[in-house]
């Protein structure tokens, strides 16, 4: 049997999902869609990473303007990856849109081989400028899946959010061959409520194991270079690793908030290591890297986000890292590092929570897990209002299910995060 992947049903009716059901193992399998995307990627308050899929050697453009003001629309050209970790048919492309305005919405369309496509087409809004307070809305997700109900991306989109971070299992290929897991990539990306979000939000991502390799994954794993490479050129994300480091993590700013991505598959021990003093979640050149970041931030909140929970996974999160994750927290504390926040995804349900270590870090420890958008039986996703504005700024998380109820809303001062002298 074959599917249409970019006409695919938006799943409704029941007989058609059977039959997608039924068919998505093997359509993983057939040949991907000669295209796919447009995603928008990093953004700064002047500048927006747009991503697409397209046959080799097209010729691939993009009209953008800005969205109440018609008739101004600049014209940029893509770059194809040089050397494409995948072989397939298609090939990503990317461009650097520049020159834009802060906290400005534009629409774009982009144009193959001089054929525009109004589903080539999306939105955005740039970030605020670096440093400035500002109020805006962050959506967190994680594990994806075929022939579940996507509706949570419909509530999501519904919700405005002004970013979009996505925390792994973004889909389920469980290898290291970038081929096969760019074929899961535009499966799954070829869901219409998921495109619709890659269309119209600055998505940024890091994987977890199913995406990076197989099940509770680590650094050993096989081919992971050649994932690394794969993964790069199927995401808009600013960064990848350091000049002496290799691996997924990278760091951005959005106002005066700062993310800190970090990267707990490519340096990992092995889940099922000694839990001693040699177990690394992120290896110790990315875990200086991610302490230096903090203690050198600016930033009113500072977001460390990752696949793995701090404590949920009792065999595959910092749970079983015990000095990995004591070396974390005492390290926010000896540094006194205000207005930390942990974000994490992979065990199918959402919550939010305050660490029971947190003495070690001085204050409350919050993690805001979000996992299972598409992937889970409560179809859940988090959202977090940032307030810096405020004489004591705010974080506001909601975690919503996939029946639109807020399953969770609580809010905190920068001052409840902050060491008392
Ligand atoms: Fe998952």
């Amino acid at each position: 049997m074959s599917i249409d992947y970019c006409n695919f049903s938006r799943g409704r009716n029941a007989i058609l999902m059977a039959l997608a059901i039924t068919a998505s193992a093997t359509a993983v399998a057939q040949d991907p869609p000669a295209t796919c995307g447009p995603m928008v990627g990093h953004a700064t308050e002047t500048s927006a990473i747009i991503w697409m899929y397209a046959p080799k050697d097209s010729t691939v453009e993009i009209a953008v303007e800005e969205d109440f003001n018609s008739g101004k629309a600049l014209v940029y050209a893509f770059d194809s990856v040089a050397e494409p970790a995948g072989d397939l048919r298609g090939v990503p492309y990317t461009v650097t849109l520049s020159k834009l305005k802060p906290l400005t919405n534009y629409k774009y369309r982009v144009i193959i081989n001089g054929k525009s496509d109004a589903a080539h087409g999306g939105t955005f809004r740039t970030a605020p400028s670096a440093g400035q307070a500002s109020k805006f809305r962050l959506a967190v997700t994680s594990c994806m899946k075929f022939g579940q109900p996507q509706k949570s991306w419909e509530l999501l989109l519904g919700d405005k959010p002004d970013l979009h971070v996505t925390l792994g299992d973004t889909q389920y290929s469980d290898t290291t061959n970038p081929t096969i897991q760019w074929k899961h990539h535009l499966r799954y990306r070829s869901v219409p409520e998921f495109s619709a979000v890659l269309r119209s939000t600055p998505n940024y991502a890091m994987w977890d194991d199913h995406d990076y390799g197989p099940n509770n994954s680590d650094g050993s794993a096989a081919g992971k270079e050649n994932s690394l490479a794969g993964w790069n050129q199927f995401w808009g994300n600013p960064a990848s690793g350091t000049v002496g480091t290799p691996g997924a993590f990278f760091k951005f700013s959005w106002g005066d908030v700062e993310f800190f991505m970090v990267d707990g598959r490519y340096h990992r021990s092995p889940d099922n290591a000694p839990d001693d003093d040699k177990k690394r979640m992120l290896g110790d050149a990315q875990f200086n890297w991610l302490i230096n970041g903090l203690k050198n931030s600016k930033a009113k909140f500072k977001v460390i986000a990752s696949g793995s929970t701090l404590a949920d996974s009792k065999n595959d999160g910092w749970r079983i890292y015990t000095f990995a994750r004591h070396r974390l927290f005492d390290a926010i504390g000896k540094n006194k590092i205000s207005g930390v926040v942990y974000l994490s995804g992979d065990i199918h349900r959402s919550r939010v929570w305050t660490h029971p270590e947190s003495d070690r870090v001085g204050y409350p420890f919050i993690e805001v897990i979000s996992s299972g958008v598409a992937n889970s039986k409560t179809l859940s996703y988090a959202t977090v209002d940032f307030d810096t504005t405020k004489s004591d700024p705010s974080i506001q998380v909601r975690i919503i299910h996939g029946d639109g109820e807020a399953h969770a809303d609580k809010t905190w001062k920068l001052s409840d995060l902050t060491h008392k002298e």
